[in-house]
C-alpha cells in the first residue's frame, strides 16, 4: 500500500507516545506510523496491544542516540515526518542521575535532528514536531501564566535537558531551515501512566493501602491535562501549526498537590467501597523534592484561537476514567512495576 505520510513517532511505547501512536494509527489509515522506542523502564509494548497488528503500524527498537540506527530507519521506512516524544521524563530520576537525561533528551534529540536533516535536505512538505514541556519556563509565583514568549528558566536537570533540546530544535530551523514545530504542555494524566508520577503513584498506593508520599507541605501547584487531549493537541499542531512556531498546551486546571490527593482519596474510597477517610489516612508528608518548582500554569490561548483546539473533558471526568482504567488493568500495573522498577521504587520511596 502507498501511504500518504510515513511518520516516525519516537517514544511511542511510553505514556503520551502510546496515546499519540494509537490516535494516528486509528484516525489516519493512510499514514504509516513507525514507532521508534528504546524500551527503557518507561516504555512498554503492552501499551499498544490493541493496535500493534494494524497494517499501518511498525515498531523499531532503537536508541535515538544511535546515529546509524536512525539513518537505517529513516531510509528503510522512507520517513517523511517526525513526532518526537522519546525522553527521560521523571524529575526525581533527573535529580538522582542527570547524565541519562543529557544523553537522551539533548544528545538524542540532536541526533534525530541530524537524521531528519540528512534525509530531507531542503525538500519541502516535511514536519519535525518536537514535544516538550512547560517546565522549561521555570516556576511561577502566585499569579500569571506561562506564555510562548515567557523566557526559559529551567530549574531541574529534567527541565534543563528539555530546554536545551528545545533550543537545538529552534536552532535547526533558523540555521538549516529544518521544518520544525514545537509544543510545550502542562502535566498530563490518564491511562498507561507509569506509576512513579504523582497521579498513578497515588492511585496505585491507595489500591494497595500503602503510604501516599506528599512532598513538602503539598502546596506546590500543577496544571493537569488529560493525556488524550494532549494527543489531540499534537495532532492539531502537527497538521495545522505554523512552521518554526511553538504552541503552549494546557487546560486551565490548577490544583495544589494536597487538594488533588484528597480529591483522589475521596473518589477512590467511593469506588472501592471503603469507609470515607480511609485513603486520606494514608497521606504521609515526606521530605521535599530538591529545587521543587512551586507552580506551573499554562496559557494555551494561541493554540485555541489560532488552531481551534480545546480540551474535550473536565478534570472530574478524566480522573474518573483514569481511576477506572487502573482498577481494571491491575495486570498492566503488575507487569510494568516488576523487575528493575521495583528496586528503584523501594529506594526512592521506602525511606521517605
Ligand atoms: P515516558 O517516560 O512515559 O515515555 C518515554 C518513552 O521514551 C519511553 O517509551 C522510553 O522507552 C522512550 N525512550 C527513552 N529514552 C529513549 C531513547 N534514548 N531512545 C528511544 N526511546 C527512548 O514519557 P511521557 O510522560 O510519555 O513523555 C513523553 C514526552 O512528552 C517527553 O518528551 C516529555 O518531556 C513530554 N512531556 C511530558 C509531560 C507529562 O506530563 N508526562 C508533559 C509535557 C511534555
Ligand atoms: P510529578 O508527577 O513527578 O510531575 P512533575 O514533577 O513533572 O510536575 O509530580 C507532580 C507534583 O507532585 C510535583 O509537585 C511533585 C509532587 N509529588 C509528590 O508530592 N509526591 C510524589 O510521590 C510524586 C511522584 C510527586
Amino acid at each position: 500500500m502507498n501511504f500518504q505520510k510515513h511518520i516516525l513517532v519516537t517514544g511511542g511505547a511510553g505514556f503520551i507516545g502510546s496515546h499519540v501512536v494509537r490516535r494516528l494509527v486509528k484516525n489516519y489509515p493512510d499514514y504509516l506510523v513507525v514507532n521508534l522506542d528504546k524500551l527503557t523502564y518507561a516504555g512498554n509494548l503492552e501499551n499498544l496491544q490493541d493496535i500493534d497488528q494494524a497494517s499501518n503500524y511498525r515498531f523499531e527498537r532503537a536508541d535515538i542516540c544511535d546515529a546509524a540506527a536512525l539513518k537505517r530507519i529513516f531510509e528503510s521506512h522512507q520517513i517523511t515526518d517526525v513526532i518526537h516524544l522519546a525522553a527521560e521524563s521523571h524529575v526525581d530520576r533527573s535529580i538522582e542521575g542527570p547524565m541519562e537525561f543529557v544523553m537522551t533528551n539533548v544528545v538524542g534529540t540532536v541526533q534525530l535532528l541530524q537524521a531528519a536533516r540528512a534525509a530531507w535536505g531542503k525538500e519541502s512538505g516535511h514536519v519535525f514536531h518536537h514535544v516538550s514541556t512547560d517546565e522549561v519556563y521555570g516556576s511561577l509565583g502566585d499569579t500569571g501564566l506561562f506564555e510562548e514568549t515567557t523566557p526559559y528558566d529551567p530549574r531541574s536537570p529534567y527541565s534543563a535537558s528539555k530546554a536545551s533540546s528545545d533550543h537545538f530544535v529552534r536552532a535547526y530551523y533558523h540555521t538549516y531551515g529544518l521544518p520544525i514545530k514545537m509544543s510545550n504542555c502542562s502535566n498530563n494524566y490518564g491511562s498507561h501512566h507509569f506509576p512513579e508520577k504523582l497521579i498513578p503513584l497515588m492511585i496505585h498506593n491507595i489500591i494497595n493501602e500503602k503510604p501516599l508520599p506528599v512532598y513538602g507541605k503539598g502546596d506546590n501547584i500543577r496544571d493537569w491535562l488529560w493525556v488524550e487531549d494532549h494527543a489531540s493537541a499534537i495532532d492539531t499542531i502537527f497538521h495545522k501549526g505554523r512552521l518554526g512556531e511553538s504552541y503552549n498546551v494546557g487546560g486551565l486546571n490548577e490544583w495544589t498537590n494536597i487538594e488533588l490527593v484528597h480529591f483522589l482519596c475521596q473518589l477512590m474510597d467511593d469506588k472501592l467501597g471503603r469507609a470515607a477517610g480511609s485513603a486520606a489516612g494514608l497521606i504521609t508528608y515526606v521530605q521535599d523534592r530538591a529545587g521543587h518548582d512551586k507552580r506551573y500554569a499554562i496559557d494555551a490561548t494561541k493554540l485555541e484561537t489560532e488552531l481551534g483546539w480545546k480540551p474535550s473533558i473536565t478534570f472530574e471526568q478524566g480522573l474518573n476514567n483514569t481511576v477506572d482504567w487502573y482498577l481494571n488493568n491491575q495486570d498492566w500495573v503488575a507487569k510494568v512495576t516488576s523487575g528493575a522498577y521495583q528496586t528503584y521504587y523501594e529506594q526512592m520511596y521506602a525511606n521517605r
